[in-house]
């Protein structure tokens, strides 16, 4: 496909979900072993094209948290939709004042709506390359008889010329912009219709009914089988992770993100947390991206004493580049003492938060060695882990 140019993309999370029944906003609910809002997000974040990422929300603290790693700003979530992307064009402003170039398009793009592909996305940049329009949406034909009725049925209607319209929506910017200063506290419930109100030509592209938007109750359990039962994702990939660091006298040891207190430390570089670098390998062996070693020299003085978050961050940030997603990783901590069990949920939570998948598709075991070997002597603890990761489509 030829190419019209980068992309800034306008994710809006700041709803309240007030018809989905859930207990929280549903863009942070859990969908699969991600927040929902990270699915799109990550849909972005891996296409060639997209240049920037605004997500607009009300809650900066659940959204960070439900995408560590990813690069995306924030913009404020306003008291309607369009209130919310009037911010975020006005954040993309903002960045390009800051001497970023603002992209020619932008996509707007509901948070409700995680099952993003990268082909429709494709198709909506297709219809640039070669045409003036202000617009492209996703949209599906109606296949089910349309009625009007209450409790009885009334007339038929005509469904021929009726659309299901989806997001992400791709408009020139400039367009874009104009309508919504045009229509500043209309009542819209999407982009195109304000384009369309403006003057502006918008195309329409196949939509796809995985794009569905989660509304009402159960919507989200329809996308949990979807999702999880792995018919949006391809190739299976494991990867392998075993790092050793020595203790020596000291008042701590990190493991899985967390500081033990104990009568030693772990030597190292960094902060010598084995586990996080044992799981940091596995990550990067899955999709072949080298070691630890490699991204991060023990010889630059940088990472001098620095938290081993970054390092797993960065790998998962890689998994992400390299179009997959983590379902899960696994690690065993080989040591005598500290004991590990009562830091377990922690190092779970932790290593969770920085990879950005739920505590349950990570797993902290540990083990000792009978007191054999250098770990069965305190001289040193050893981790491995093995990491999955699948290819999205
Ligand atoms: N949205 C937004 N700001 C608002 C209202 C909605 O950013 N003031 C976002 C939602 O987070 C969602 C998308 O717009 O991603 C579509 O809106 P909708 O499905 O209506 O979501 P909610 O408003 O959260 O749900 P409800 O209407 O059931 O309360
Ligand atoms: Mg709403």
């Amino acid at each position: 496909m030829s190419r019209p140019g980068t992309f800034a993309a306008i994710i809006v999370a700041a709803g309240r979900g007030e018809r989905s029944g859930l207990a929280q906003p549903k863009q942070f609910a859990m969908l699969a072993g991600r927040p929902v809002l990270r699915w799109s997000v990550e849909t972005f974040a891996r296409h060639p094209d997209c240049a920037q990422i605004i997500v607009v929300t009300q809650d900066d603290a659940a959204a960070q948290a439900a995408l560590a790693h990813l690069a995306v700003t924030y913009a404020v979530g306003g008291a309607t939709r369009q209130q919310s992307v009037a911010n975020g064009l006005a954040a993309l402003e903002a960045s390009a004042a800051l001497g970023g170039d603002a992209p020619a398009l932008v996509l707007v793009h509901d948070a409700a709506r995680p099952a993003l592909s990268a082909a429709v996305i494709d198709r909506l940049l297709a219809v640039f390359v070669d045409s003036e329009v202000a617009g492209a949406i996703p949209a599906l034909p109606i296949a089910d008889t349309l009625a009007r009725g209450s409790a009885e049925l009334g007339e038929t209607v005509a469904r021929d010329d009726l659309w299901r319209v989806q997001t992400p929506q791709a408009f020139r910017l400039r367009a874009l912009t104009a309508a919504h200063v045009g229509a500043r506290d209309s009542a819209a419930t999407d982009d195109a219709q304000l384009v369309r109100a403006a003057g502006g030509s918008v195309a329409i592209v196949a939509g796809d009914p995985m794009l569905d938007k989660v509304t009402q109750p159960g919507d989200l359990e329809r996308l949990e089988r979807y999702l999880a039962g792995g018919a949006a994702h391809g190739e299976a990939r494991t990867g392998m992770g075993y790092d050793v660091h020595r203790l020596v006298p000291g008042d701590g040891v990190w493991l899985g993100g967390v500081l033990i207190p104990h009568h030693q430390s772990l030597l190292g570089h960094s902060d010598a947390d084995v586990a996080i670098h044992a799981i940091t390998d596995a990550l990067l062996g899955a999709v072949a991206a080298g070691d630890i070693g490699d991204h991060f020299p023990p010889s630059d003085p940088q990472w001098a004493g620095a938290s081993s978050d970054r390092f797993l961050a960065h790998a998962a940030m890689l998994v992400t580049e390299r179009g997959f997603a983590i379902s899960h990783v696994d690690c065993t901590i080989i040591c005598e003492a500290p004991r590990i069990g009562p830091h377990r949920a922690a190092m779970q939570a932790r290593v969770a938060a920085i990879v950005g998948i739920e505590p349950g598709r990570v797993g902290i075991k540990a083990t000792t060695t009978e007191k054999l070997g250098f770990t069965g002597r305190g001289e040193g603890i050893a981790a491995m882990a093995v990491a999955t990761v699948r290819a999205i489509p």
